[in-house]
C-alpha cells in the first residue's frame, strides 16, 4: 500500500457525485501489475498460479485475472459455477480445495471433472470407494502454520485443514488400495504471513515428502502471500523471496529431476491494493472526549476490521488538509463493534466528508453482508483508460425488499387479499 489511493483523489470524489456511497472501487491497472509481478517472480520455474477468488469474486475482476494467464482455486461448487457461467472456465483451469465436503457435494464435483483436493481421510475413504482408480490431490497439514491472525492460520496442529503429516501413511495405503493416482500435494498454511521465513520453512515439509508419491506432477504451496496494510509495513523482500522460496524450489527440480510444477495460490496479493471503499460522513459526534465520526457504511461491507481487528489506511478525501485530529471512525450498524478505526489520526472531518477505506479490495465485498437490512454497495472499475466503469450496481432498495419476500416464500396480506379477489 502506500497512504494514497491507488486513483487520483479527484476522480474518486467523481464516481461519488456519480454513483453515491458507499462504493468499493478497484483499480484495473493495480490488479494487472500485481499479477504480472508474480509471472515474472515465479517465471525461471515450472509454475502455474491459481487465484483465490474468495478473496473478490467480481466477474469482471475474475477476468482480467484470467487475462493475465491465472487459474483458479475454487472452493465450493459456487465458485466454479461463476466460473463456468461468467468465463466459460472449466474444470481443467480449477483445482478443487473444499473443506468438509458432502458426499453430494463430493459426487457432483467428480461428475463434473474436476480434480478434488482431499484434506480429510475419511473423505479420502469415501472418494476411493465411490472412484478407484482416479486422480486425486492431497491437502497436508504440514504442521506448521502462519498468518496475521489466528483465524486465517490454517495449519498447525489447532487447524481443521489438511491431511496430518502422521497421517500420510495412511492416505497412502487408502489411496493405493483403490488404485488411486495422487498427483498432487497441497498445502495452504495461512493468510497474510508475515514473512518468506515462514512460508519457506512450510514448503520445506512439502518438497520433503515429494518422494514417496510416485504419480505426483506438482506441489501446491497455497497463497498467503501478505501485503502491507499499515504505512510503517513493507511488502516481502524480493531477493528475500529470491533466497528463501525460489532457490529451494531449483536446487528440488536439480535433484529430483522429475517434471514437478509448483502451483501458487495467491488471492489477497493479487487485488487487495487494488481496492478501496468510499464512504461517507453521516455525523460528526462527541462523546465524553472522544471524537466519533459516523459513516455511511460498516461491517456488513468491511468486516476485517472487526473480525481480526486489521488496520486499514483511511483517507479523509474531501479535506485532505485540514488539522489533523483524533476520531474513531464507525459503521451505521447496530452493534457497539461496528467500528473502522478507534481513534486514528486524521485531517478534520465534516459531516458530508468523503473517506476512502483503503486496501479493502481483498475480501471487503466477498465477506460483505445484508444485515440490518441495508443494501450492499455498488462497485466500480477505475480502467487502464482512466475510465469509471460500474460493474455491480447498487441494489434498488423496493427490489432488494421483494427478494427478501421472494426468496423466504413470504405474501404479504395485501397480495393475499389481491389473490383472493
Ligand atoms: N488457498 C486456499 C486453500 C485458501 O484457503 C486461501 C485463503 C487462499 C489460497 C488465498 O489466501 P491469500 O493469498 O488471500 O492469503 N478473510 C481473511 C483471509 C482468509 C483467507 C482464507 N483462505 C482476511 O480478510 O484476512
Amino acid at each position: 500500500m502506500s497512504t494514497h489511493p491507488p486513483i487520483p483523489s479527484r476522480r474518486l470524489l467523481e464516481a461519488v457525485e456519480t454513483w453515491g456511497t458507499p462504493l468499493y472501487v478497484y483499480d484495473e491497472a493495480t490488479i494487472r501489475e500485481r499479477c504480472q509481478s508474480l509471472r515474472e517472480l515465479f517465471g525461471t520455474l515450472p509454475y502455474r498460479l491459481l487465484y483465490a477468488l474468495k478473496a473478490n469474486y467480481n466477474p469482471h475482476l475474475l477476468r482480467i485475472i484470467r487475462e493475465e494467464g491465472f487459474d483458479f482455486d475454487a472452493v465450493s461448487l459456487g465458485e466454479v459455477e461463476l466460473l463456468r457461467r461468467a468465463l466459460g472456465v472449466g474444470p481443467e483451469a480449477i483445482l478443487f480445495t473444499p473443506n468438509m465436503l458432502s458426499d453430494a457435494e463430493m459426487r457432483e464435483a467428480a461428475e463434473q471433472g474436476l480434480l478434488l483436493n482431499i484434506g480429510e481421510l475419511g473423505r479420502l475413504e469415501r472418494f476411493a470407494a465411490a472412484y478407484p482408480g482416479h486422480a486425486v490431490a492431497l491437502r497436508v497439514n504440514p504442521d506448521l502454520g502462519s498468518g496475521h491472525h489466528e483465524y486465517v492460520i490454517t495449519a498447525g496442529e489447532r487447524s481443521k485443514f489438511g491431511i496430518p503429516r502422521s497421517d500420510l501413511p495412511r492416505a497412502i495405503e487408502i489411496a493405493q488400495r483403490a488404485e488411486l493416482r495422487i498427483v498432487g500435494l497441497h498445502q495452504h498454511i495461512g493468510s497474510g504471513i508475515p514473512n518468506p521465513a515462514a512460508f519457506a520453512e512450510a514448503m520445506e515439509v512439502l518438497l520433503g515428502l515429494a518422494d514417496s508419491f510416485p504419480d505426483l506432477e506438482w506441489l501446491d504451496f497455497g497463497g498467503g502471500f501478505p501485503i502491507p496494510y499499515r504505512p510503517e509495513e513493507r511488502p516481502w523482500d524480493r531477493e528475500e523471496i529470491r533466497a528463501r522460496i525460489l532457490a529451494p524450489l531449483e536446487a528440488f527440480l536439480h535433484q529430483h529431476r522429475r517434471p514437478i510444477c509448483f502451483y501458487f495460490e495467491p488471492g489477497r496479493y493479487v487485488v487487495a491494493e487494488a481496492g478501496l471503499l468510499l464512504v461517507r460522513v453521516t455525523e460528526l459526534k462527541r462523546v465524553g472526549s472522544r471524537w466519533y465520526a459516523g459513516t455511511d457504511s460498516g461491517f456488513h461491507h468491511l468486516i476485517r476490521p472487526v473480525l481480526y481487528g486489521s488496520y486499514h489506511h483511511i483517507v479523509n478525501l474531501s479535506n485532505p488538509h485540514g488539522p489533523l485530529r483524533p476520531y474513531t471512525i464507525t459503521g451505521n450498524l447496530c452493534e457497539s463493534g461496528d467500528i473502522f478505526a478507534r481513534d486514528r489520526e486524521l485531517p478534520e472531518i465534516r459531516p458530508g466528508d468523503v473517506l476512502a477505506i483503503l486496501d479493502a479490495g481483498a475480501y471487503g465485498m466477498s465477506m460483505a453482508s445484508t444485515y440490518n437490512l441495508r443494501e450492499l454497495p455498488a462497485e466500480v472499475l477505475y480502467t487502464t483508460e482512466g475510465r469509471f466503469r460500474l460493474i455491480r450496481p447498487r441494489p434498488d432498495r423496493a427490489a432488494f425488499i421483494e427478494q427478501i419476500l421472494r426468496q423466504t416464500a413470504f405474501v404479504p396480506p395485501g397480495d393475499v387479499a389481491q389473490l383472493d379477489t
